[in-house]
């Protein structure tokens, strides 16, 4: 009798303490893995630290993988995360073909997949929402903010970001959309400085070298930091930036902002990097069973020397 009071006694102070004790399901640290295109720019760093800084003010459990600018590298991840188990897959494609048997895979799986920033070119069914800005509207509004800076006449050179890739694709196609409808605005030279800043420069410096170069009366850069890259490259030349040659590019980082206020950057159609409340949001209602639209566009705002100064102070990235 002593005995078996003793023994529920202690069965009594190990339930208390928990011990033995499964966690339940939603005692569970979410598990998401991400996979990043790399860090060729400042927008994608300040895009990967606001997908880790989310993750962490949600105690979520975040895989991430950088894949160092290579779609082998990326696919590579998102297999890892299908055989970890992972509970949610999101993934930022580097360039828009070749997803879809990876896809399919994480499918098969039953994990649910979210796209963040660029497109991937697959059937609607293999991911469940994808976020991000307008990359064609940019574009347009790139080449409008340049028609109605140059009264439509401009002789441009365009520095292309990654070939293959939504952002690239698709703000030529707004770019040109504009211009089709000003027949005193071409572009005469476009080069892939694959949103790199030291490939901006280097494919200006080169580009400096060649007679047309002359002819030039404006950069339509895809980012800033090639449009940055192609400024320290004109500069080097001995050439005003923003005043020998008008200058518009995309993104509205903080460097572009400051070269706005010092007259060398004309102007910046912002692409807001700061993804990560919208994504793990996202990810949050779809776990609460809400049905997501397939699309969110995210809004975004632009600059130029009538507004850079006052936005500055504020400038997160
Ligand atoms: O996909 C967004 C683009 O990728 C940004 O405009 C560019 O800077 C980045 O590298």
């Amino acid at each position: 009798m002593r005995t078996t009071q003793i023994a529920l006694a202690l069965l009594a102070v190990l339930a208390v303490a928990g011990c033995g004790e499964k966690p339940k399901a939603e005692d569970k640290a979410l598990t998401v893995g991400f996979s990043q295109i790399g860090a060729e720019s400042a927008w994608r760093t300040a895009n990967t630290d606001s997908i880790r800084s989310e993750a962490d003010k949600r105690e979520i459990d975040l895989k991430f993988s950088d894949a160092q600018g290579q779609q082998v590298n990326q696919k590579k991840a998102i297999r890892s995360f299908i055989a970890q188990g992972v509970d949610v897959i999101a993934f930022a494609p580097i360039v828009e073909t070749g997803w879809e048997d990876v896809l399919e895979e994480a499918k098969a799986a039953g994990i649910p997949v979210f796209v963040s920033d660029r497109r991937p070119d697959v059937p609607d069914d293999l991911y469940v929402t994808f976020i991000g800005s307008d990359f064609v509207e940019e574009g347009r509004r790139a080449a409008q903010w340049l028609a109605d800076k140059t009264g439509g006449k401009a002789v441009i050179a365009e520095l292309t970001g990654q070939p293959g890739s939504a952002p690239a694709n698709d703000r030529k196609k707004g770019f040109e959309e504009v211009l089709a409808k000003y027949p005193d605005m071409k572009i005469v030279y476009s080069q892939t400085g694959q949103f790199e800043r030291a490939k901006g420069k280097e494919v200006m410096e080169a580009f400096l070298k060649n007679p047309l170069s002359k002819q030039v009366t404006a950069v339509f850069a895809h980012n800033d930091d090639m449009a940055i890259g192609a400024i320290q490259a004109m500069e080097e030349a001995g050439m005003k930036p923003g005043e020998d040659i008008v200058i518009v590019s995309i993104d509205a980082i903080k460097d572009a902002l400051v070269a706005i206020t010092e007259g060398k950057l004309n102007a910046s159609i912002e692409c807001n990097p700061l993804l990560g409340p919208f994504l793990f949001d996202a990810i949050a209602d779809f776990r609460a069973g809400k049905t997501l639209p397939k699309r969110t566009v995210i809004t975004d705002l632009q600059f130029d020397s009538s507004n850079a100064a006052a936005a500055l102070p504020e400038r997160k990235y």
